[in-house]
Formats: C-alpha cells, structure tokens, sequence
C-alpha cells in the first residue's frame, strides 16, 4: 500500500465495548467549518485542517457528531434554529457564545492565559478569576452539550486546551464514558506550569479523560511530573493514578494528509503549476527563503526577518540571488499582544526592504494575509530554503507540509528547536531560535548545502511525513481511546462464590491462603503501631493453622519483626516486608527470599530521610531490615503533604538507575529494593510447595496486592478488600466481611470431609 493511503480506520469496533452502536463524539472550541450569512441565508463551507482531515473518515464512519462552536458570536449565545439545522445535516452540533462568553473565555483565558503560559511565555499571561468563572461555564455549557448527545457507548474525543474542564465534568455525569483529550499545543515543564493560579483545577479537569495525548513524549513527561508534584497522585511512565482510575499518557504528533501536497493529478494541480510559474517569474531567478504561520509571538518572526537582515547585512548583493517570503496570517487580532506584533513586524519588513532593497529588486516579500491553497503549494514546492524557527511551537504542520512537498528530495528545512516536530523531522538543521548568530550560521549553511545532503536529509523526513499520516495519528489516538474499556470492577464475593469456594476445598488436595494484613485482615488505626491484632483475629488465624491440609500465610508490608511480635505464636506462615523475607508455618525463624540483592542506595537514601526527618517535625524514619521509610502521620499535614511530594521527586532522581523504587503509602514514603514483590513471594511459595494441585485464595486491599492478584494463576480466588479498579475478581466490602468469608471457610473445614491424600 503507498505510504499516504492509510488502512481504512476498523470504526466502530464490534470487539469492544463501544459495541456497533457506538459514535464518535468530537468535541473542539472550533467546528471545521465557516458560516456566511449571505442575503439573510446562511451558507456553510468546511474549513480544511489536519484536525478534520485526520477524524472525517472516523466521524462519517462512525455517524458520529462533532460539537462545537461555529465561529458566530450571537446576542444571547445561542445557536439559530437554521444554523443548528444547517450543523446537523453535517453531523455537527453548535454550541453557541455571546460576545462576552467569547471575550472571557476564548479571548482572555484561553489566548491571553492558558496559550502564553503553555508557550513559556509567562511574561505575557495574564489571569483574571471572573473570567475564570466564564472559563469554567463555556466548559460547562460544551460538557451540557455533550451530555445532551452521547450514549454510554459512544467514544468522545475532545481537543485542546480551550477544554481542558470538560473531560472532568463528563466523567463526573457518566463515570463509565469512553473520553479521550488531545492537547495541541505544548504541556510546559512543572516549573512553569505551577505559577498558574487555576493549576490544579485544569489538572484534574484533563484527568477526567482516559487517554491524555500530547504531540511529544517530553509534553508527557511534563504533565506527568505536574500531576505528581502539584496533586500528589501516583504516576508509572504512561500511567497516571487518579481517583481509582488509571489515567493513560500517550505521544502521538499530529500528522498531515501527503497527498494534499504531492504533486498529483487533482483537480488543484493546474493552478498550482500556474502559480509555480508566476512566482518565478515574480522572483527573477532569485533563491526563495520562505516562513509561513499565523502571525503569532510563539512563531518568532521579528527573530527571523532579523537573521534575514543580518545575512543581507553581511553582503548586500546577496538581494540579487536570494528573497524571503514570509506570509503571515493574520490570528486573534483583538488580542493586544498580537496586534503589537503586527506593527513590529511591519516596521522591520520595512526597513528591511528600504535598507536591502533595489530598484526592481524587493528583498522580503511580507504579506499579512493568508494565501489560497494552491499558493501555499507552489511556495512549498519552489521554495529552496524553509524557516520554521518558532520560539515554541506544539507541533507545527508547516515543517511537515514543506517536507511532503519536496517530491524531488531538494530543498533545506530549517526547523526551531523548540518545536515538537523537531523530535520526528531530525534531519532538519536544528537552530535555537533566540540565538541570533545560530540563526544566521544556519541560514548560511542552508543556502549553501550541497544538492546531495539536501537530499539525503529530505528523503528520509519525506517518507516518515508520509507514513506516520494524519489518518494514523487518529486510528492510533482512537484505539487508545476505544482500548480504555474500563475494566469491570471486581465482582462481589456472594453467597453463590462461597458454595463455590468451599465446593472446590471438598476436592482440592490442599489449600493456601494468602492474606495480606493491613486493611484485609484489620482495620486501618490513626497510628500505624496501634494496629495490634485483636483476640478476634489471633484466633481465626490460630484456628486456620491447625487446619490439616491448609496452609495459611499472612503476606504484609510490615517488618519480620512486628510479624513476629503480633503474630508469631499463631502457628501461620510469615511474609514480611512485601515480599523480601519468609517464615514457614510452625517454624521459627525468617528466610530471605532476595538474597544478593543490590542495596548500594541504602546510605544516600537514609541520609536524605533524615534530612526530611530533621526539616519536618514531629515525622520519622523507620529502618527496615531491607527497605526504609519516612513517616509523617504525625506531622503538620500542609507541610508534610508538601515535603513528602519533594522527597519523592528526590527520591526517584536519586533512584532512577538503581535497584530501588520509591512506594506511596499512608502518610509514608518508603524506598524498598525492586524486583520484591508480594507476588514474587506467594509464586516462589506456590512453586516450593508440594501441593499438585492446591485451592488458592489470596486477600489484599492495596496496590502492592495487585502483584498477587496478577501473578497467581488465573484458578485462583482473588479477593480485594474495598471497591475498586483491581486485578482482583472478587472483592468484598471491608476487613470485617473478609474475617467473616474466614471465619465461615474454618467451620466449613470442621465439617468437611478430608479430600483424598489431605
Ligand atoms: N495555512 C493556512 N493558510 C495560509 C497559510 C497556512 O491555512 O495562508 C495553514 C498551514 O497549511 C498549516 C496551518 O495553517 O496547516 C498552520 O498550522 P501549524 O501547525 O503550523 O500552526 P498553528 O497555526 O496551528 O499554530
Ligand atoms: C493552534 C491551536 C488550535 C487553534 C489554532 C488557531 O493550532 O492549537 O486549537 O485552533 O492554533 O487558533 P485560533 O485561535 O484561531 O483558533
């Protein structure tokens, strides 16, 4: 198949849980279209863009909707009956806003706040809680639209920053909703994202969302270390862990669709061979220096036309065999900055032509205003050299487009370090665009490369803008989203598991039980140290261990030590500290079960607890035989909640390549060796006992149970304490309904006749 023609986008899936019924819900500030109002009717043309034409096909396919606003500010912020009509026959929905919805929530927050400060241009924010207000209902009254739309199967997709609340405000009103949330503009580093005043508030409205997307694995990585430093959530690389859901990250650059740009046969292909020779005539043999982009600060354009200056400036007769075209397309024109800048670079696109300029001979042809399609082909086309240095960009499909134009592997791009699609198009000259000399250099260097290295570095950046398509940036976001099935929560353990449960113990040659303590067996206590073992609890386990053919082991987090003083006399077996060591039913002493393990971070770790112990009063650290933790229960909660986030930033800095990892648990941060796992040990327990065949029965109630959950074999009766998302297939409701479900099981054993061999 020729790398522009993607798969056809299997939509929907009659394997998942979408179901053949299921629709595609877009939802964008934006409808892709444009309205006009011509002798009081209204006519709609689609406004082509990456967006719409990587999610046509799915959204036809699907008879999706897409919701949004159709570029009409309205009296009273409604949407005309005529206009909804004219949407709908389109599968579009509008939501409409009046001028000062518009203002406060397009214009201010989301251009004047979110843009700048996503762009690292702090400087240039500026937040106002009223508008904030606005903000928040806009979303709202997107989220209302949606609801007013979906059906539980269906699968929304929501794009960008303008929205980052509704996924939250969704997920609030259908907690089992399918949603993914794009974003198209870059996630800055923490750092900078923690000076906005609503950070929290965006940061839990995106992780309403499934799938989180972003162009770049560095925007990923941004947002992940935001959701860990600024809400103290749990995170893995692609995995956020949000209110008993798991939040997934993906890398996914937006792409073009090739064959707009290729020199083909369609019908646009005759004006654009025209155009190509207007532009030569216009340009008199001269080598074209082009920058094409909305005209916004992001894009550095003053920095551009000034390296363009400084070359000329070097050598004025360069005017006579090169030319810079830069069109710039005037964006949010009633925003202060941008209007600033326009008169910036009108002043500069002068004096450059009046300084450079020759009779006949125009050095920059500057236009601020778009340019029709066909222009935009024969620019990319016959341009020798491609500017594309913003100071910070999302992505850019403008490098992409220049790239899938160049069907003959010439022409240099030149593309702004801070550009997501630095990271895909490698060959490009990279430039840091705030450097003025840099920039000059590679100007020079560009126009100067040899035909076999612009070849060689276009070939390769053309065949990946072709293959990693804009059809592919959605087949690959959309399975994302319709793999995000959420996982049943587990089962409740009912009177019909029991019968089974005990029915098996009638026939099975042996049992184990596995049973963490914590939360399973007892109830949580203020202080971790009053969670004594009460006489009820001795004696269930007590009574379990002189069961014949019954093997009982409490599996916990807690040191061999504290098992031994609590439970020791009970006669069951003993796993301490997740995993790491064991004590064998009616024996006497521990056994490691990590024997060689590397524990060179131990020291480095200590030392920075203490260091936290010494900062925090009232907080501690506890020396286990393996691992270590820092305790801050009784600690001032505000700063100990804020200390426990830096030491855990520390921590996984410090432990990033060694045999260590960093665990979250109730007011503790704890360090302990990697590879130890509860399932380890239950496997290694399993795999050592001599039972062929033996009745399983593991209980656990938090996240370093799922280890067992997952690593038992799937015959085994896996129970979690509690109500959530678990690897477990049955739960049961707190520590008191598991000592029941034991309590039961032990008088069943009483009466039970022994199974052969027992
Ligand atoms: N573009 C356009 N009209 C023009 C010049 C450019 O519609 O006169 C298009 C261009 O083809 C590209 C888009 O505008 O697809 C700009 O997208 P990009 O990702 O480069 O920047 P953004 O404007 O989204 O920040
Ligand atoms: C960027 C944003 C888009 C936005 C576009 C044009 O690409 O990521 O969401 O639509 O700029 O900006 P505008 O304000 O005109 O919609």
């Amino acid at each position: 198949m020729p790398p522009n023609q993607a798969s056809p986008i299997p939509f929907p899936n009659n394997n998942s849980r979408l179901g053949p019924d299921g629709r595609l819900i877009l939802v964008s500030n934006r409808l892709p279209v444009v309205l006009n109002q011509e002798d009081e009717q209204w006519q709609l043309r689609f406004a082509a863009g990456g967006l719409a034409t990587g999610l046509r096909r799915p959204h036809r396919e699907s008879k999706g909707l897409w919701i949004g606003w159709p570029g009409v500010v309205t009296a009273g912020g409604e949407v005309s009956e005529t206009v909804q009509e004219l949407l709908k026959s389109k599968g579009m929905v509008g939501v409409g806003l009046d001028e000062k919805q518009h203002d406060e929530y397009y214009t201010h927050c989301s251009n004047r706040c979110l843009w700048p400060l996503f762009h690292y241009f702090p400087e240039r924010m500026t937040f106002n809680a009223e508008y904030w207000e606005t903000y928040r209902s806009v979303n709202r009254k997107f989220a209302d639209a949606v609801l007013e739309q979906v059906q539980p199967n269906d699968l929304v997709f929501i794009q960008d920053f303008h929205l980052t609340l509704v996924p939250a405000m969704l997920r609030q009103a259908m907690p089992n909703l399918r949603i993914g949330f794009f974003l198209h503009i870059p996630f800055p580093s923490s750092e900078i994202y923690r000076i906005f005043a609503r950070r929290e508030e965006v940061l839990q409205g995106i992780l309403g969302a499934d799938v989180v997307a972003f162009h770049t694995l560095g925007y990923v990585r941004h947002f992940r270390s935001a959701a860990r430093h600024l809400l103290g959530l749990e995170t893995r690389s692609t995995t956020i862990y949000h209110q008993n859901r798991e939040v997934k990250l993906m890398a996914q650059p937006l792409g073009i669709e090739p064959a707009d740009w290729q020199g083909s046969d369609d019908d646009a292909e005759g004006e654009v061979q025209r155009e190509m020779k207007a532009l030569k005539q216009a340009v008199a043999g001269r080598r074209i220096i082009l920058g094409v982009e909305r005209l916004d600060y992001t894009k550095g354009v003053p920095e551009r036309l000034k390296a363009f200056a400084a070359l000329l400036q070097e050598d004025p007769s360069l005017v006579e065999k090169v030319m810079m075209i830069q069109i710039a397309v005037p964006s949010r024109v009633e925003v202060e900055e941008y209007r600033d800048l326009r008169d910036e670079v009108d002043r500069l696109a002068g004096k450059i032509n009046s300084e450079f300029g020759r009779p006949g001979l125009q050095a920059l042809h500057y236009q601020f205003r778009g340019v029709r399609p066909s222009i935009l082909r024969a620019l990319y086309r016959l341009a020798d050299v491609c500017l594309v240095t913003p100071l910070r960009d999302g992505l850019n499909l403008v490098a992409k487009e220049f790239v899938a134009s160049r069907g003959q592997d010439d022409g240099v791009l030149v593309l702004g370090e801070n550009t997501g699609a630095a990271w895909e198009l490698g060959e490009a000259l990279r430039v840091n665009s705030y450097d003025d000399q840099a920039m000059l250099q590679t100007l020079k260097r560009a126009l100067n490369m040899p035909i076999a290295e612009r070849m060689s570095r276009m070939k390769p950046m053309r065949e990946r803008v072709a293959s990693a398509n804009v059809h592919v940036w959605a087949e690959k976001c959309l399975g994302a989203i319709r793999a995000s099935d959420r996982p049943q929560l587990p089962t409740t353990f009912g009177k019909g598991q029991r019968h089974e449960f005990f029915r098996e113990w009638s026939y099975a040659d042996a049992a184990m039980l596995f049973l963490d303590y914590d939360g399973t067996l007892r109830e949580f206590t203020a202080k971790p140290n009053d969670a004594i073992p009460t006489p009820e609890i001795r004696s269930l386990l007590t009574s379990l261990a002189q069961v014949r053919g019954l093997h009982t082991y409490v599996v916990s987090g807690r040191s061999d030590q504290l098992l031994v003083d609590w439970l020791g006399d009970t006669g069951i077996g003993l796993v301490a500290e997740h995993g790491a060591s064991l004590r064998r039913p009616g024996k006497m002493n521990f056994e490691s079960l990590v024997d060689g393990l590397n524990l060179d971070w131990r020291d480095e770790v200590h030392q920075l607890m203490l260091e936290f112990a010494a900062r925090v009063p009232k907080s501690k650290v506890e020396e286990k035989p393996l691992g270590l933790a820092w305790h801050f229960r009784d600690a001032e909660p505000e700063q100990s909640r804020w200390q426990a986030r830096e030491l855990r930033q520390h921590l996984e800095e410090l432990l990033q390549d060694r045999q260590a990892e960093v665990m979250r648990g109730n007011q503790v941060v704890e360090v302990r060796p990697l590879g130890v796992t509860k399932g380890r040990a239950v496997g290694q327990i399993l795999a050592e006992s001599q039972c062929r065949n033996p009745l399983i029965l593991a209980a656990g109630d938090d996240r370093t149970d799922e280890s067992m959950f997952l690593d038992l074999p799937n015959t085994a009766w896996t129970l979690l304490i509690g109500s959530r998302q678990s690897a477990a297939r049955f739960c049961l409701a707190d520590p008191a309904a598991c000592r029941r479900l034991l309590a039961e099981f032990h008088a069943y054993t009483l009466k039970s006749s022994p199974a052969a061999g027992r």
